[in-house]
C-alpha cells in the first residue's frame, strides 16, 4: 500500500441519476455551503494531494461539463462518460482508460460526488491507515453505526480479516445485523485496479441489482484488502434526498462555523449564520441571526451584521456596521460606514470610511466618498458622491434615459434637498447646494445653489370658497 505522500489519482463517481432528488439538475450540482456537491468532493481529492481527478459523468453531463469548464483546478480534472449506468464497478471500468496511460499514478483513490463532506484530513488519514498496512491491494473506508440500513455491509471473518462487502439487497439475516458499513471511499492499486476491472467485468453481474457492483472487488482482493473505520462519521453521510442534502449542509455548515468562532468570530446563533465556503471572516465580526454570507464575501476585524442580511461577493471593512435586513451584492462598505436598515447595495456600490447609507437607499455602480451620508429614501446610480457630501431624503439620480445610462456628479462637501431629482449626465460642484425639490438638468457650479422649482403661491381663503358644504371643520380633542 502506499506511503502516506506516494502519488495518487482519484475517480469520483457521479453518473447517477438522483431519482429522489426530484430535481432538474444533476444530483451533485446541488449545493453544500453555497457550492456544488461535486465542487467539495474535486476539493478534498485535491487537497489530499490528488495528481488528478477523473470524474465519471452520465446523467446531466452537459450541465456538469458547463460547471467543470469554469472550473479553477480544471487542468487537472478529466471527465469519461458512463453512457448507461450500469453499477458502480462499471462506472470505474469507464474510467479503465486512465488506470493505464503514462500519467498513472501507483494508487488510485474512488470517491462518490454525493459524500460532500468528506474532508482532505480524513482522507489523508486513511491514507496513512492504508499506508501502514504493508501488502494489502485495497483499502476501503468503513464507519460503525447504529443502524447500517441500505449501506453494503464490511462482512469480516472470525479474526477479523475483510472477507467483502456484502450490499443489503444480497446480505443474509446474520449479515444485515452487521454494523460496520462501507463509506464508498477506497485506496486500490491501480495496476491490481486494472486488472481485477477487466476480469470482473468478463461475466454478467451475479447479485440481486443485476448491476456491476464496485465492491465485488473487495473480495477479489481479499486476504490483501483492509477496511479502516473512520471517527468522523457524519463526514460520510452520502446524499441521495433533499432531506440528506439538509443534513449535509447542516453538518458542514455546523464544522465550518465551529471554525470561525474559534478564529474569533462571534454568531449570537452559529444555528442561524448561514456561511459559504469561500467567504473569510477576522477577528471579532460579529453575526446575528439570518445572515446569509455568500460568495467571496470579505468582512473585516469588529464588522457587525445583523439580523436578516444577505451579502455576496462583497467586502466589509473593519468596524462597518451593517444593520438589520439589507441586501448587498458586489458591493464594498468601508471603514467605519453604517448601512441599513433596509438599504440595499448593488455591484458596483462602494463607500469610503465612516459613510452613512440610511433606509430604503438603494446604491448601484456609484462610489460615495469618505464621510459622504444619503439617509433615507434615496436611488443613487452611476454617480460619484463627493467627500462628506449629505443626499438628503428622496433624491433620485435619473440615469437612464430608456437608452443610455448616464453619470451624475456631485462634489466633496455638497448639499442635496430632500426630494431632488438629479438629471444624468449633470453635476453639483463641491460645497454646492440644490433646494428641495429640484429637478435638476444643468450642471451646478461649485458653491453656487441650484434651484428648479416652481415658485410657491397662497390663495387665500381657499377653503371656505372650495365646496363648503362637503368639508367638515377639523373635530377638536
Ligand atoms: C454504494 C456501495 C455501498 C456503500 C454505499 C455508500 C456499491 C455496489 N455499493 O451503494 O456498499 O455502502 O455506496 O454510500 O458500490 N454511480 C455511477 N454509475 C453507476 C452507479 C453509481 O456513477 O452506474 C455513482 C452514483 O452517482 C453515486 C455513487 O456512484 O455517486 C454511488 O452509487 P449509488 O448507486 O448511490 O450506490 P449505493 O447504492 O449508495
Ligand atoms: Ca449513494
Amino acid at each position: 500500500m502506499p506511503t502516506v505522500a506516494a502519488p495518487f489519482q482519484a475517480i469520483i463517481m457521479a453518473a447517477g441519476k438522483g431519482t429522489r432528488m426530484k430535481s432538474a439538475k444533476a444530483k451533485v450540482l446541488h449545493e453544500v455551503l453555497g457550492e456544488p456537491m461535486l465542487a467539495h468532493v474535486i476539493d478534498a481529492a485535491l487537497g489530499a494531494g490528488a495528481q488528478r481527478v477523473i470524474l465519471v459523468l452520465g446523467h446531466g453531463r452537459e450541465q456538469i461539463l458547463a460547471w467543470l469548464a469554469q472550473h479553477e483546478a480544471r487542468e487537472r480534472l478529466v471527465a469519461v462518460f458512463q453512457e448507461e449506468q450500469l453499477g458502480t464497478g462499471h462506472a470505474i471500468a469507464c474510467a479503465s482508460a486512465y488506470l493505464a496511460d503514462e500519467a498513472a499514478p501507483a494508487h488510485t483513490y474512488i470517491l462518490s460526488g454525493d459524500v460532500p463532506n468528506l474532508s482532505a484530513q480524513t482522507l489523508s488519514a486513511f491514507a496513512a491507515a492504508a499506508a501502514s498496512e504493508a501488502g494489502s491491494t485495497l483499502a476501503l473506508m468503513s464507519a460503525l453505526v447504529e443502524d447500517a440500513g441500505a449501506y453494503g455491509r464490511v462482512w469480516r471473518d472470525a479474526s477479523g480479516r475483510v472477507l467483502g462487502v456484502v450490499e443489503a439487497k444480497d446480505a443474509s439475516p446474520e449479515q444485515l445485523k452487521l454494523r460496520e458499513i462501507n463509506t464508498g471511499t477506497y485506496i486500490i492499486q491501480t495496476a491490481w485496479l486494472k486488472a481485477a476491472l477487466e476480469q470482473y467485468m468478463q461475466r454478467p453481474p451475479q447479485n440481486a441489482a443485476g448491476e456491476y457492483y464496485l465492491t465485488d472487488l473487495v473480495a477479489m482482493a481479499a486476504p490483501a484488502a483492509i477496511a479502516w473505520a473512520t471517527p468522523r462519521l457524519e463526514e460520510t453521510l452520502g446524499v441521495n434526498t433533499r432531506a440528506q442534502l439538509a443534513q449535509a449542509q447542516a453538518f458542514a455548515q455546523r464544522t465550518l462555523n465551529q471554525a470561525w468562532m474559534e478564529q474569533g468570530v462571534t454568531m449570537l446563533d452559529p444555528a442561524r449564520a448561514y456561511i459559504g465556503r469561500k467567504v473569510t471572516l477576522e477577528p471579532d465580526v460579529t453575526l446575528y441571526p439570518d445572515v446569509h454570507l455568500q460568495g467571496e464575501t470579505h468582512v473585516l476585524s469588529g464588522a457587525v451584521i445583523e439580523p436578516g442580511c444577505v451579502v455576496k461577493d462583497s467586502v466589509i471593512e473593519a468596524e462597518a456596521t451593517i444593520k438589520a435586513s439589507c441586501y448587498l451584492d458586489h458591493a464594498r462598505v468601508g471603514q467605519g460606514s453604517q448601512v441599513g436598515p433596509f438599504a440595499h447595495l448593488r455591484p458596483g456600490a462602494e463607500l469610503g470610511q465612516d459613510c452613512k447609507v440610511g433606509n430604503f437607499v438603494e446604491i448601484k455602480k456609484s462610489k460615495l466618498e469618505d464621510g459622504a451620508k444619503a439617509s433615507h429614501l434615496t436611488y443613487l446610480g452611476d454617480a460619484l458622491v463627493g467627500k462628506g457630501a449629505n443626499i438628503g431624503a428622496g433624491t433620485i439620480t435619473c440615469n437612464y434615459d430608456g437608452v443610455n445610462k448616464h453619470k451624475t456628479t456631485i462634489g466633496a462637501g455638497a448639499f442635496i434637498g430632500s426630494n431632488t431629482a438629479l438629471v444624468a449626465p449633470v453635476s453639483v460642484g463641491e460645497r454646492a447646494f440644490v433646494a428641495a425639490g429640484s429637478t435638476i438638468t444643468t450642471s451646478i457650479p461649485d458653491g453656487a445653489l441650484g434651484v428648479a422649482r416652481e415658485r410657491q403661491r397662497n390663495i387665500e381663503g381657499w377653503a371656505a370658497r372650495a365646496a363648503p358644504k362637503k368639508r367638515k371643520a377639523p373635530q377638536e380633542g
